[in-house]
């Protein structure tokens, strides 16, 4: 959909923003169109039954069941459409595709700072291929912030602690706005920005051109070894102490109280910096905090190196072991194992 010409919304960019457009304009057009409906029937009606006579009584009115059905059932059905339409563009939205390249974002009072998987780093600038589909992983280091970029109309929270993402595929070359959309102090209004949509074959250039820093699963690997964490989680489970990281990325992970979860961003966040909360099943909860010792980069940086742990071997790598919490409790075996428990 064409909409450059009206003033009022931004450069259209992305392979969405046609679309939420378009939403858009129903909306407005369904608006507009009731709102001159209701006010134009309102004012005939006040001049077509205004009282003629000082003593004129009007006739009684009964209700009419066809006309009550007909105005409940129109409007409930224009407003499933805006529901149905929205769902189906949110969920398109908020649902990144697999072979998307994966860019990190940290929000801090007042910048942004932006690492691409190959190890550039940009602060306020965001350098993007046209045509390629981008995810963005997003965590703050202080406050909520929100990335917005208007031309792309894609906007999301960016929490402490937590990781948020959005996706988008530019459109078209040239130099969008980004801005902070959540009130995060005094600078705000400057955490400002610009995406810069290149041709592939710039994009590859400037990547190029900007190659000297190490890759965030580079970096994660050495934090990895000096913090520690080796000694436990041996790549294949050689540490025995803790549950073998292959190829755990995005598995499903049983835990101690018989609930699974899955090993995403958030999960392996909170893993580290609050290991009681989630054991997997078969380990023992001795795993120290690193509350405070690692920041939100660092983070993301153990957590690249983590997603980039393939399987070496999938016969034995089905990572921390699968126990059977169903049929467990009913067997005599488990019975006798229970007292060492209590
Ligand atoms: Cu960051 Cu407003």
């Amino acid at each position: 959909m064409q909409t450059s010409w009206i003033p009022f919304v931004p450069e259209s960019a992305s392979t969405v923003s046609g679309k939420v457009d378009a939403l858009y304009f129903y909306l407005s057009g369904v608006t507009a169109f009731f709102t001159l409906l209701i006010s134009g029937v309102l004012i005939f009606f006040v001049i077509k039954y205004r009282r003629r006579m000082p003593n004129e009584i009007p006739r009684p009115v009964a209700g009419s069941h066809k006309l009550e059905t007909i105005w409940s059932v129109i409007p409930f059905m224009i407003a499933m459409s805006m529901f149905a339409w929205g769902a189906q563009i949110y969920f398109q939205n908020s649902r990144p595709p697999k072979n998307a390249n994966e860019i990190y974002v940290v929000g801090k009072q007042w910048m942004w700072k932006i690492q691409h998987s190959t190890g550039q780093r940009e602060i306020n600038e965001l350098h993007v291929p046209v045509g390629r589909k981008i995810k963005l992983i997003m965590t703050s280091e202080d406050t909520i912030h929100d990335f917005f970029i208007p031309a792309f109309r894609i906007k999301a929270d960016v929490l402490p602690g937590r990781y948020t993402t959005q996706w988008f595929e530019a459109t078209k070359p040239g130099s969008y706005h980004l801005f902070c959309a959540e009130y995060c102090g005094m600078n705000h209004s400057g955490m400002i920005g610009s995406v810069i949509v290149m041709q592939p074959t710039d994009f590859d250039n400037w990547l190029s051109g900007n190659a000297s820093q190490q890759s965030p699963a580079v970096a994660g690997q050495q934090l990895f070894q000096s913090l520690g964490c080796v000694s436990c989680h041996g790549a294949n489970g050689e540490g025995g102490r803790g549950p073998a990281l292959a190829g755990l990325f995005g598995q499903k992970v049983f835990l101690t109280n018989n609930q699974t979860v899955t090993a995403d961003e958030a999960y392996i966040r909170e893993s580290i910096e609050n290991p009681q909360a989630k054991i997997v099943s078969g380990f023992n909860p001795i795993m120290p905090t690193f509350q405070g010792q690692v920041t939100p980069e660092q983070l993301i940086q153990i957590i690249s190196f983590i997603k980039s742990l393939q399987i070496s071997n999938p016969q034995s790598a089905t990572a921390p072991a699968v126990p059977a919490p169903k049929a467990a409790p009913s067997t005599p075996a488990n019975t006798t194992s229970a007292p060492n428990q209590q």
